[in-house]
């Protein structure tokens, strides 16, 4: 499984990246909002931080509008991924983009027939948002599962499922048991996957005992 980190703060891609386990970003317009930064300025240090997708999301509704944009987002670097929601003039912009070799994430997923006709156009990353979906009751791992067997019974549909609106480290591991094949998680809960009180308690021991035998290993 790939992992994207889903924030537009530079300093916090920054220290992720360093991990070199860092695969890509996702930002959204909220999550712009939150930089409190002109768009162009941060989703550019962003890519100058990734060598992987970052993707950027279009704001017009229109398809004209949204191609406009996104060819405008696409100046700012190679490896931005073009985020358009799931609307008719959405897929319609997605098969355009994808047709002229863009990356594009179909976003704002939220059942397997919009993941299906993302896939028929072109998307190359499909985004259903795990956590809105648990938020009104419905498991959002589920369609995560749904989508991932729709998309394997079909040779032509190449779209990655990009398991987004994470929360929790465990929409994490489940997404992984399912098949997703990219995770778009938060910055606290990516770190948070590292985290198991045992493995704390265990190292302390061993670094206790290591101390008494007075070795060093340099
Ligand atoms: O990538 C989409 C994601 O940012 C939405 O997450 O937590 O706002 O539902 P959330």
């Amino acid at each position: 499984m790939k992992f994207f980190v889903d924030t537009a703060d530079v300093s916090e891609i920054g220290d992720l990246a360093a991990t070199g386990l860092l695969d890509g970003v996702t930002t959204n317009p909220s999550l712009i909002m939150k930089a409190g930064r002109p768009m162009a300025e941060v989703v550019a240090e962003i890519c100058r931080l990734v060598d992987g997708p970052v993707s950027a999301e279009v704001a017009a509704t229109d398809f004209d509008g949204m191609l406009a944009e996104a060819r405008k987002l696409a100046e700012i670097a190679e490896n931005i991924a073009i985020k358009v929601p799931l609307t008719w003039d959405g897929l319609k912009a997605c098969r355009t983009l994808s047709g002229e070799g863009r990356m594009v994430n179909v976003t704002l997923c939220f059942n397997a027939n919009q993941a299906l006709l993302a896939g028929r156009a072109g998307a190359t990353f499909i985004s259903p948002f795990i956590g809105r979906l648990d938020d009104i009751g419905i498991d959002g791992m589920e369609l995560i599962g749904e989508i991932r067997t729709i998309y394997d019974n079909y040779d032509h549909i190449e779209t990655q499922i990009l398991a987004a609106s994470i929360r929790s480290p465990n929409h994490v591991k489940t997404a992984a048991m399912i098949g997703a094949d990219v995770a778009t998680v938060p910055p606290a809960v990516l770190k948070g996957l590292v985290k198991h009180p045992l493995t704390d308690k265990g190292l302390d021991a061993f670094l206790a005992d290591w101390k008494k035998t007075g070795q060093s290993i340099l």
